[in-house]
């Protein structure tokens, strides 16, 4: 009988191990008997991981669900903990639904369940509409009908060398639906200022003295003008210029030292110091992507300031910290697959696109951060 049959722990680098049947040593010309018993271990394993990816919209669903109920809202204006019957009535929900959600939010970690109250956690606090970093308009936003439908068409995407499923599916662009769907503008607006203001804190507080010696600045594709506004605070000698298209410019509110102007960054950008653009040429392809810089170098005396995200090449190897931004950085890669002609991209991408828009020379300034710093030099 093969000694594996009894389901013994017989290996350690093939070295003879002791069987705990008395009756059965073995030595190292013996069949590794645990083979079959890994390779169904890794196969369930796999299966089980599957299931992840086959309910894979479970999570960004409760997650919504949580928001759109302001469970997180409600149990922070509770003094941080309620129990079912209680967070059930505020909310006017069914408890024993409730439960259901809440049990699957704590299995997340998303809130904590202890003595019998819901209670908040660091993820729940970014459910907060009304948080400082909150991340709620980001989910809202990714989670609509108009930004999923365009995920369907992934496969026939990838039988094209260009194109976007964004546009094949809602029949113009991006910018375009926002400027007609007034709604969707402002959801994408709240979702990009809630990335905006992480962005723009980090480069703020890793890299100040990249705005030494500015003294205007103008923010290409600018937003409601979130990221300017941090920077006109943390670095009070820049004049901010926010650029964006007209129905973005006329819906921002206003700041102090932070004018907003309307325009086509395509056709041409404000005159400044430097130009900033972030997460601006992740949306466009190589050649729009050229073309807005050249607009950019025409416009500027010092420097193009580009607060992007530089894709690893793959053959490196990633420290653990670092992999946690590779995981998000590639998904936006995938993001942008699905709602933009445009791309993340690698160090060597980006030298080609700042090389071809005229540009003599470029630095990167890696931050703890989904961007790096790329600065592009006439
Ligand atoms: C992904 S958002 C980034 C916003 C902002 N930079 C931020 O980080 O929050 C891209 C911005 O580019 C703007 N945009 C798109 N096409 C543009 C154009 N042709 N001229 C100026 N801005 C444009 C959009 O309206 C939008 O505000």
């Amino acid at each position: 009988m093969p000694p594996h049959r009894h389901g013994l722990h017989v290996y350690a680098h093939g070295v003879l191990k002791y069987s705990p049947f008395p009756f059965i040593f073995l030595n190292k010309t013996t069949p590794k008997p645990k083979m079959a018993e890994l390779k169904a271990s890794i196969a369930a394993d796999a299966k089980l991981e599957m299931w992840s990816y086959a309910l894979g919209f479970t999570p960004m669903a409760l997650v919504k669900c949580a928001i759109d109920l302001q469970i997180a809202d409600v149990i922070d204006s509770h003094g941080g903990s309620m129990t079912l019957p209680a967070l059930s009535a505020a909310l006017a929900c069914s408890p024993p639904v409730l439960r259901r959600i809440m049990r699957y939010l704590v299995h997340r970690r998303i809130f904590s369940h202890t003595a019998s109250s819901y209670s908040q956690t660091p993820l729940s606090h970014l459910l907060m509409r009304g948080a400082a970093d909150s991340m709620a308009a980001v989910v809202l936003l990714e989670s609509t009908p108009t930004m999923l439908a365009p995920w369907q068409r992934l496969s026939l995407r990838a039988r094209q060398a260009d194109g976007s499923p964004f546009e094949d599916e809602h029949g113009r662009d991006i910018w375009s639906f926002a400027n007609a769907n007034p709604e969707h503008s402002k959801l994408i607006d709240d979702a990009m200022s809630c990335i905006a203001i992480a962005s723009a804190d980090a480069v703020a507080d890793q890299y100040p003295e990249a705005f030494d010696g500015i003294s205007s600045l103008v923010d290409v594709g600018g937003g409601d003008g979130t990221a300017l506004r941090i920077l006109v605070k943390a670095f009070p000698w820049i004049q901010g210029i926010s650029f964006d298209l007209p129905h973005v410019a006329s819906a921002a509110p206003p700041c102090d030292g932070v004018k907003h102007v309307a325009g086509d960054m395509f056709q041409a950008v404000p005159n400044a110091d430097a130009a900033f653009l972030m997460s601006v040429l992740h949306d466009w392809n190589d050649e729009e992507c050229i073309a807005i810089l050249r607009k950019c170098k025409e416009a500027i005396k010092e420097k193009v300031m580009i607060v992007e995200a530089v894709i690893g090449e793959e053959e490196e190897e990633e420290e653990e910290e670092e992999d946690k931004y590779s995981d998000v950085r590639l998904a936006l890669d995938m993001v942008m697959l699905a709602h933009t002609s445009g791309k993340e991209r690698t160090l060597k991408e980006w030298e080609f696109v700042v090389k071809e828009a005229g540009f003599s020379r470029f630095t990167v300034k890696h931050i703890k951060a989904i961007p790096a710093v790329i600065e592009a030099y006439p």
